[in-house]
């Protein structure tokens, strides 16, 4: 019998980690966010007076250790554009494709990313792109670190703008871009909250597994 893996891809504050991690509980199997292999990397680079957007970055890919992987501090914008950068190497990320892969080989699971359903995952059971446009992912990835800080109209035209050059680095890079597979289903979730979207998203698994059987 084959094991059932969730693929969850989608660009940045889409809101992907929350939905794979709510996925993974209801259905009993174990969540990976890969994006933390990526900011790993990018960490241990700085930390080690590399430039994530130009060094090599493959040889630290391939040391990275749980505790690398389990750091707070993996979250900051520093780390964001790094992980970005680094996640352009092809080096880097055929370091990382075995890792994700073994991780769901035994007992399946939910993986959430940016080319799950493409290129780590190609034969998931199931393939979820969560979208949501620029200005309300930028507003939720602030609302997540700081809160009901208040946020003045400049400043969320600046988080946007980040976000928007993240989306074109993860879009345009030539290895394993950002991109909706073929056959994944998408979840637009700008007027959903996250437990509309995990309904959704329970509704296309259950859909699928009946489909199976
Ligand atoms: O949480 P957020 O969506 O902001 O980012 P993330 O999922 O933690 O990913 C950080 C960066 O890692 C992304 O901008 C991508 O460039 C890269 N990444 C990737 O290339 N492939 C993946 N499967 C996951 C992340
Ligand atoms: O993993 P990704 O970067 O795609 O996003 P996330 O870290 O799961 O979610 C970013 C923030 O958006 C979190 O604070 C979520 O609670 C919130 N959010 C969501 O995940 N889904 C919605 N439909 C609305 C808000």
């Amino acid at each position: 019998m084959s094991v059932l893996i969730v693929a969850v891809d989608g660009p940045a504050a889409a809101g992907k980690g929350t939905l794979a991690k709510a996925l993974a509980d209801v259905l009993g199997l174990p969540h990976l966010d890969t994006g933390l292999l990526y900011r790993a990397v990018a960490r241990r680079m700085i930390l080690e007076g590399l430039d994530p957007q130009r060094d090599d970055g493959e040889a630290l890919a391939r040391r990275l250790d749980q505790a690398d992987l389990a750091r707070a501090d993996l979250r900051v914008p520093e780390i964001d554009r790094g992980a970005s950068g680094v996640a352009t190497q092809p080096g880097v990320r055929a370091a990382l494709l075995q890792r994700q892969r073994d991780f769901a080989r035994a007992s399946g699971g939910v993986i959430d990313g940016r080319d799950i359903g493409t290129v780590v995952f190609p034969d998931a059971s199931v393939k979820l792109f969560v979208t949501a446009s620029p200005r309300t992912r930028a507003l939720r990835r602030f609302r997540q670190l700081h809160g009901d800080a208040p946020l003045s109209d400049a400043g969320l035209t600046a988080l946007t703008d980040d976000i928007a050059a993240r989306d074109r680095q993860d879009e345009t890079r030539p290895v394993s871009p950002l991109k909706r597979a073929e056959d994944a289903v998408v979840i637009e979730t700008d007027a959903l909250d996250s437990a509309a979207v995990l309904a959704r998203a329970l509704e296309i698994v259950r859909a699928s597994q009946d489909e199976t059987r």
